[in-house]
């Protein structure tokens, strides 16, 4: 059975039981403890927290997850993908443990003739929370199932909770029995090889109260409304029911398998085992292939672009895992344009919109494969030099230090630079490498703890989010000030009760008009007025979904919980972001206008009076089409289009044809901020009421941020005409400087630089002409050395080494050819003493050598030289020197001549 049609029958089973059909949230979701959705029931959490009322009592979903923690594991086991998809069925204090265990059993067994997934009963097992004999006795009562089949296990197995204070409870776990080629029998708990998990059932029944680890919480008590959350791994699932070994193996995961050992003309299984000792590793390698390529397409599907932190850091990583598996398993050209759209084919059975979206997708991916690329090529000069470097002193071993910074600064990972040292016969210091690495990681972890430290802590936050009891409301929308209550305080970065005159505050109250960092757009400023205190507010974010925290010092007075603060916003700095927010959509939909709809943004800053907008592209925007860019801009603002918000479910938002990125909620109410009819996005920002108080939009520029990503500078309203102004008093300077009109002056200035072009070239030739004047002189003054005729001078500074060239050939033709004669001229431009020494036949023949002379001159000037026996040029840094250098060549010819040649 295909993957995506085990999907279709989860979701229509569950729908034909009462279940909501919710889609897939985006992986890229905002919340500050997770990186990517990583369950099910991540999407849930406010209603399981009970922050939000669910507005269904059942759900059902089959949910994008990635998880990174194993990454190296991939590949190597069969259990271990990088993305992979969770389906699952929820009750909001609806259902419980009988109809979560029905539905299980019915789902699983039932024929697939009859729509079901047709598993053997006999080969089910379960396991129940080892004191939960309510859930052992429901799945003998309502399954039938062998009793022996039933195992107890414990906290650590059979307890799920979501790391935090709230619901969570004993779980049950179903698993297929695989056979005894898969491992020896006995269960679960013998061996989780041959017994795969498949499905989780999580009872959420009791109220945590602290959670200090998975085996290590308080239970406050029994929660009012009992809650079920499930997940079913549908990539197990797939690999039982198309009766493959594992996940990689699936219909949606082979073909790039496939496709990648042909290019490597490899054959898949060739090595034999398919566990962690004995897989091959090009099998390992090709695993590796599939499960990052599909991930990637993913993850760029859903808006993340390759970066150097966080969640680009993790797209980074599986890219460039991706390709370096590919040249291990000898596949040296560009990989990526074979294997994304092999992937997205097979996605975009569940997932059309990659389809819809793969020019974009495989223009970030691509982009990045040519960069790491790049990377590789140079970083291979670089440990070709380290090798070398490493050999030419004996040694078989190349260091840690070498390793790590090939690792550092050109992004070579350890086991390339392993492997390619290995090829030419040395190894790596590794532990020295290790070291480094972990040097460098603790000084990370105590930057990061420094930087945590001076914004409090998430635990922090939580609390002052309960003691809101609710989202902070945002009334800024529509006031610039307002009352509310402080909820909470952190004080010096402790939570406190009060606050005094000087202390840095961060102040939670329940309302307020206080735009907090996001989206783009940079935080209000403003003050905070208390009975007998002042606050300014300097910035403002959200830490935590929901909560709104001010940060600031107190200027005056005290303050403390419960108090009712008066906040007024700095309005000029709000309108003037305002502005900038604006002037971003606006910009964004004219890229899209005059380039593709695939130039989508990638990330944006508005500040006041200007922005910064990044967008995916992957080559220059000709200055042309830039030009016409602004001026489509500008004429938009004449329109004077309006600018709305309107609040809606997203899928009318999504029918409206509003752009939707990442990072919203499914489900949620969403925000739409329109332009007229002409732009349309998904956005929780502040704007100006109509295009024409932008004023004026001038950008400034476009360059590139990285793979397939570009950057548009820009400055809005009284900015841009102040940079304008600027401008165009620079030029009226030009004018008058240059008397022409001002369309006239590049004409002018490329007059007037190729005029003084040619003005240099004529000093140079009346220059050679005159440094040439002195040749005869130089001849005559040659003097006798042992039979050699020998000119040795410093002919004044500022000569050109390829005049002195040409002079001391000129004087050694003066000199004729019947005896020897040796011409050393020296000059210093700027200090740095330059000689030139030429010999002619006759001088060679008794023994003596330009090179050796200029050798002899050089060491003097504190530099070096070289050339042939006739000609040899050489230099150093000591000026001061040359008389020295001078009488050195005389010395060196007056031995040359007195030893027999
Ligand atoms: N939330 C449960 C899990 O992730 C179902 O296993």
């Amino acid at each position: 059975m295909e993957t995506a049609e085990i999907r279709r029958r989860w979701l229509r089973f569950f729908e034909s039981k009462g279940h909501t059909v919710v889609p897939s949230a985006p992986l890229l979701y905002d919340d500050p403890n997770l990186l990517f959705v990583n369950a099910g029931m991540v999407p849930f959490k406010p209603y399981f927290l009970g922050q939000e009322t669910p507005p269904f009592r059942r759900a059902t979903s089959v949910q994008k997850c990635v998880r990174t923690q194993d990454i190296e594991e991939v590949g190597k086991t069969s259990r271990h993908g990088t993305f992979f998809q969770m389906n699952g069925n929820f009750s909001f204090g609806d259902y419980f443990k009988p109809d979560a265990i029905r539905f299980a059993w019915e789902l699983l067994t039932t024929s697939q003739g009859r729509g079901g997934y047709g598993l053997d009963p006999e080969k089910l097992w379960v396991t129940v929370y080892e004191d939960d004999d309510e859930a052992a006795e429901l799945w003998r009562d309502l399954t039938g199932i062998d009793a022996g089949r039933i195992v107890r296990r414990g906290l650590a197995d059979n307890y799920w909770s979501m790391g935090v204070p709230g619901p969570g409870g004993p779980c049950s776990e179903i698993y297929v029995d695989r056979g005894p080629e898969y491992g020896p029998d006995g269960g679960p708990a013998v061996d989780e090889d041959r017994f795969m998990e498949i499905w989780n059932l999580v009872f959420m029944q009791y109220e945590l109260s602290h959670v200090r680890s998975k085996v290590d919480f308080d239970i406050a008590g029994e929660l009012p409304k009992k809650n079920i959350d499930t997940g079913m791994g549908l990539e197990r699932i797939a690999s039982i029911l198309q009766g493959v070994d594992n996940m990689y193996e699936i219909d949606e995961v082979y073909p790039v398998l496939e496709r990648a050992a042909d290019m490597a003309g490899k054959r898949y299984g060739a090595g034999g085992g398919q566990t962690a000792q004995t897989s091959h590793p090009d099998d390992v390698r090709l695993r590796v292939v599939a499960d990052h390529v599909r991930s990637s397409l993913m993850l760029i599907g859903d808006g993340v672009t390759p970066g150097n932190e966080g969640r680009g850091y993790v797209l980074r990583r599986m890219l460039r895992r991706a390709v370096r598996a590919m040249r291990l398993l000898g596949v040296d050209e560009p990989c990526l344009p074979e294997l994304l759209p092999v992937s997205m084919e097979r996605m975009s059975q569940s997932y059309p919109e990659l389809a819809r979206d793969f020019d974009r997708i495989s223009t970030i991916a691509y982009a990045e494969e040519e960069a790491f690329r790049r990377t590789l090529a140079s970083g291979t000069t670089i440990l070709d030099t380290a090798v070398a470097r490493a050999k030419a002193q004996g040694g078989r071993i190349l260091t840690g230090s070498d390793a790590f910074s090939l690792h550092d600064t050109y992004g070579f990972p350890i086991d390339l630079t392993l492997e390619m040292a290995s090829e030419q016969g040395l190894s790596v210091d590794e532990a020295g490498f290790r070291e480094l690495m972990a040097a460098q990681r603790d000084r990370a972890k105590a930057d990061a703890k420094a930087k945590k430290q001076g914004h409090g802590d998430t635990h922090a936050y939580r609390a002052l989010f309960d003691a809101v009891g609710g989202p902070v409301s945002f009334t800024g929308y529509t006031d610039v000030e307002g009352d509310g209550r402080v909820a909470g305080l952190i004080a010096g970065g402790v939570p406190a009760d009060r606050a005094r005159e000087g202390d840095d505050v961060e102040i939670v109250l329940d309302r307020t008009p206080f735009y907090a960092e996001g989206g783009g757009q940079l935080a209000d400023h403003g003050l905070m007025r208390f009975g007998g205190a002042l606050v300014q507010v300097t910035d403002v974010q959200k830490p935590i979904t929901g909560l709104i925290v001010h940060k600031g010092r107190v200027v005056s007075g005290e303050l403390g919980v419960g108090d009712v603060a008066h906040s007024s916003i700095d309005v000029e700095r709000r309108r003037s972001v305002s502005r900038s927010h604006t002037a971003t959509h606006v910009l964004h939909q004219s890229l899209r206008d005059a380039l593709s709809s695939t130039a989508t943004q990638a990330g944006s800053e508005n500040a006041p009076g200007r922005l910064r907008f990044d967008f995916s592209w992957s080559k220059p925007v000709p200055a042309s089409v830039f030009g016409e860019i602004e001026e489509h801009i500008n004429q938009v603002l004449l329109d004077d289009l309006p600018v709305g918000a309107e609040v809606m479910n997203k899928k009318q938002a999504l029918e409206s044809g509003a752009l939707a990125m990442f990072g919203e909620k499914y489900g949620d109410e969403v925000r739409v901020v329109s332009i007229g009819d002409w732009s349309k996005e998904l956005c929780g920002g502040t704007h100006a009421q109509r295009a024409g108080q932008l004023g004026v939009v001038k950008l400034l520029g476009e360059s590139s941020v990285g793979s397939g990503v570009r950057r548009v500078e820009a400055l809005v309203g009284m900015d841009a005409y102040s940079h304008l102004a600027r401008e165009s008093v620079l030029v009226s300077r030009l004018t008058d400087v240059l008397k022409g009109r001002p369309e006239e002056l590049p004409e002018r200035i490329e007059g007037i630089l190729a005029r003084l072009k040619e003005a240099e070239r004529e000093i140079a030739a009346v220059r050679q002409k005159e440094v040439l004047a002195g040749a005869g002189a130089l001849a005559s003054g040659a003097r006798d050395v042992g039979g050699v005729s020998v000119v040795a001078s410093d002919v004044g500074d500022g000569v050109a080494a390829d005049d002195l060239r040409r002079l001391v050939t000129d004087v050694r033709a003066r000199l004729g050819e019947e005896r020897g004669s040796v011409v050393a001229l020296a000059s210093a431009t700027n200090g740095r003493p330059a000689v030139v020494v030429a010999t002619n036949a006759a001088a060679r023949s008794a023994g003596i050598k330009a090179g050796a002379l200029v050798k002899a001159a050089a060491s003097a000037l504190g530099g070096g030289g070289g050339g042939k026996d006739d000609l040899a040029q050489g230099g150093g840094t000591n000026a001061d020197a040359l008389p020295e250098a001078i009488s050195a060549i005389e010395r060196a010819v007056g031995l040359a001549v007195a030893a027999p040649a």
